[in-house]
Order: structure tokens, then C-alpha cells, then sequence
């Protein structure tokens, strides 16, 4: 599947900040969008994008310079985004189990970046499987996690941290010295942030990381609004969110509002991506994010410009494809 990028880029040629989407896109046949990338909504100026190879790869430098410092590759027709579609979650997880071995046989010290969430745990089911058949020996790699909830600690049983523990991490004999998610617990949390933004950076980056998806298009918790967010941050869950997380918890005051996640862009740099959804629930936000707007509204939807994101999906969440 090709998806085009096109239109006016107004463009703050010192930043590294954000990304801001202004204007419509993606209709057919294709109109023009307007990328704003500024440090601080710093006067920007205009560079005009038109639906040709060249210009397209005027984006791409844009977006490697001025944004991403991992070098991004954009088809010159366009952007390709591999989508795989299965029967059931089960025959997902062992597409993406596939995948992830398959990284792990290429890089024995593969830096996984990890998540949380209903939807991986077939996945975690699938990686314990093939640890313990000897196809992929898990014992070198190092696992950094998406987000944390503020105030939970390490053993509270909703934690991130619990879970992951519980799902994969101890069933696969990890040492805790491997592994690492922002702690919720930190005095400081924004100096949390950063710390746990360092560590990334100085393990290398992430080489592949697992993704869920917020029904309303959040990755890690990275919430709608108005900008993409950058480096790992804290963030304030929204009322969807809070509400989807409500099931796990005994009642609603119980459910954190505020969560340390990886920004938009510690995500982005990922050298590859699986997003893994499943279920008519998540049909109409993978097709918002597939086909719609490139906007901080559906954080996931910045995915459109990663080079190396693939979708693993079941029949029915890619019903409105
Ligand atoms: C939480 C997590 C996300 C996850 C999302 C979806 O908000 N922070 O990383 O993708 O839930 O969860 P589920 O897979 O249960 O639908």
C-alpha cells in the first residue's frame, strides 16, 4: 500500500521540537498538508511541497534535519506501510513473534522496545513458546518498556512493571539489570524522564519496538492534542484512556491520571516498529490511522512517515481498511 505525503511544509530550519499538522490531507486524489516543525512556535518559514519525487524528498530532509536525527528513507512515490492481516490475535502474535525472532537471531543484543496492554500478551505468550523450544535465545537482549503509571510502584499489582514481569520478563529468565521502565515512583518525575530518555539513547536507540494502540490513537500514552510529543515525558491520561484502563483496577479512583511515557519522537527513532491490534474495537482507529491525517490528534498516525513500521493485524481490526 503507497500513501502519499504532499503539500506546504512551513519549515524552522534550527529546530529539533515538534511537529505541528495544520490543514487537510490525504483525500483522493491527494491534497495538501501542511507540516509546521518549530522550536516553540518560533517563526517559521515556507517551503512549498509538491506531489512530485523530488519534493517528497525535500520532506524527508526536512523531517531527517530539522526533527529526526535518524535518517528516514521516503519512497519516492510516496510512503510504504506493510500491513499484515490474519484470521484471530493468535496467528498475529505468532506473525509478530516470527518478526521478533527473527530480529533476535539477526542481533543477539537486540535493544526490544516493549509494551503493555491486553493486546501483546498472545505475543509475550508466543516469545516464552519459542524461548523455551530453543528457536531464539532471549538471554542477551535488553528491554526497555513504553511508559509507566506515575505513583504505582514496581510490585503494585497494576503497575507496567508488574505486568511485564508476570507476562514474559521472568518466564523468559531475564535479569533486572536487562530491563527497564520509567520508574512511577521517582520524587522527580520530569528528571525521571529525562534519565530514562538518556538510558535509551545511550543503549543506542531502540532497534524494533512493540506497539498497542489507544482507541483513540494514543501509542505508549501519548495522548491527542495539539503537538507530537518529543522526548519522554509525563503525561496526563485523558478520559478515554482512563476509562479503557478502568477494567483492570476496582474503581475509578484508583486509576492513575498521570503516566512517564516515551515521547512521539523517543518512539519515531525506533529503528523498526510493530503495532499489534486486534479486535472491531480498534477497526476505526487503524483506519484513521492508516488512511487519515498525519496529526497529533491520532498520535499513531506520525507512523505514516516511519520507514520501518509494520501493522500486524486480525480480520477484524482491519475491517475499515
Ligand atoms: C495502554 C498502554 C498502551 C496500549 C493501550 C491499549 O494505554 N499505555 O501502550 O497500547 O493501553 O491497550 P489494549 O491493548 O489493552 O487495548
Amino acid at each position: 500500500m503507497r500513501f502519499l505525503v504532499g503539500g506546504d511544509a512551513l519549515i524552522a530550519p534550527h529546530s529539533r521540537d515538534v511537529i505541528r499538522y495544520r490543514g487537510p490531507m490525504r483525500a483522493s486524489p491527494p491534497t495538501f498538508s501542511v507540516f509546521y516543525i518549530a522550536n516553540n512556535f518560533a517563526p517559521a518559514y515556507e517551503i512549498p511541497i509538491l506531489h512530485s519525487a523530488n519534493k517528497l524528498c525535500t520532506i524527508k530532509e526536512a523531517l531527517k534535519r530539522l526533527f529526526f536525527e535518524t535518517p528516514i528513507t521516503i519512497d519516492k512515490e510516496g510512503i510504504c506501510m506493510q500491513i499484515f492481516v490474519r484470521d484471530n490475535p493468535q496467528q498475529v502474535a505468532e506473525v509478530a513473534g516470527a518478526l521478533i525472532r527473527a530480529q533476535v537471531l539477526r542481533k543477539p543484543q537486540s535493544v526490544l522496545g516493549l509494551a503493555t496492554g491486553s493486546t501483546p500478551i498472545p505475543l509475550y505468550d508466543e516469545l516464552v513458546r519459542l524461548h523455551g523450544a530453543g528457536q531464539v535465545d532471549m538471554s542477551r537482549i535488553t528491554t526497555y518498556n513504553l511508559d509507566e503509571y506515575a505513583g504505582l510502584a514496581a510490585d503494585h499489582p497494576q503497575s507496567y512493571h508488574f505486568f511485564m514481569w508476570e507476562k514474559l520478563l521472568s518466564r523468559i529468565g531475564m535479569n533486572p539489570s536487562q530491563v527497564h521502565l520509567p520508574n512511577g515512583t521517582a520524587k522527580d518525575l520530569d528528571a525521571e524522564c529525562q534519565r530514562y530518555e538518556a538510558q535509551i539513547e545511550a543503549a543506542g536507540g531502540i532497534d524494533l519496538q512493540v506497539l498497542g494502540i489507544g482507541h483513540n490513537g494514543h501509542i505508549g500514552f501519548n495522548e491527542p492534542g495539539d503537538v507530537f510529543s518529543n522526548r519522554t515525558c509525563v503525561a496526563q491520561l485523558t478520559e478515554s484512556t482512563i476509562q479503557a484502563n478502568l477494567r483492570f483496577f476496582d474503581s475509578e479512583d484508583q486509576v492513575p491520571r498521570t503516566a512517564l511515557t516515551m515521547g512521539i519522537r523517543t518512539i519515531f527513532q525506533s529503528r523498526e516498529i510493530l503495532l499489534i491490534a486486534c479486535g472491531a474495537a480498534k477497526a476505526n482507529i487503524i483506519a484513521q490511522m492508516v488512511h487519515g491525517a498525519i496529526t497529533p490528534q491520532v498520535p499513531a498516525s506520525v507512523l505514516q512517515l516511519h520507514p520501518n513500521t509494520r501493522l500486524l493485524l486480525d480480520k477484524e481490526a482491519a475491517a475499515e481498511l
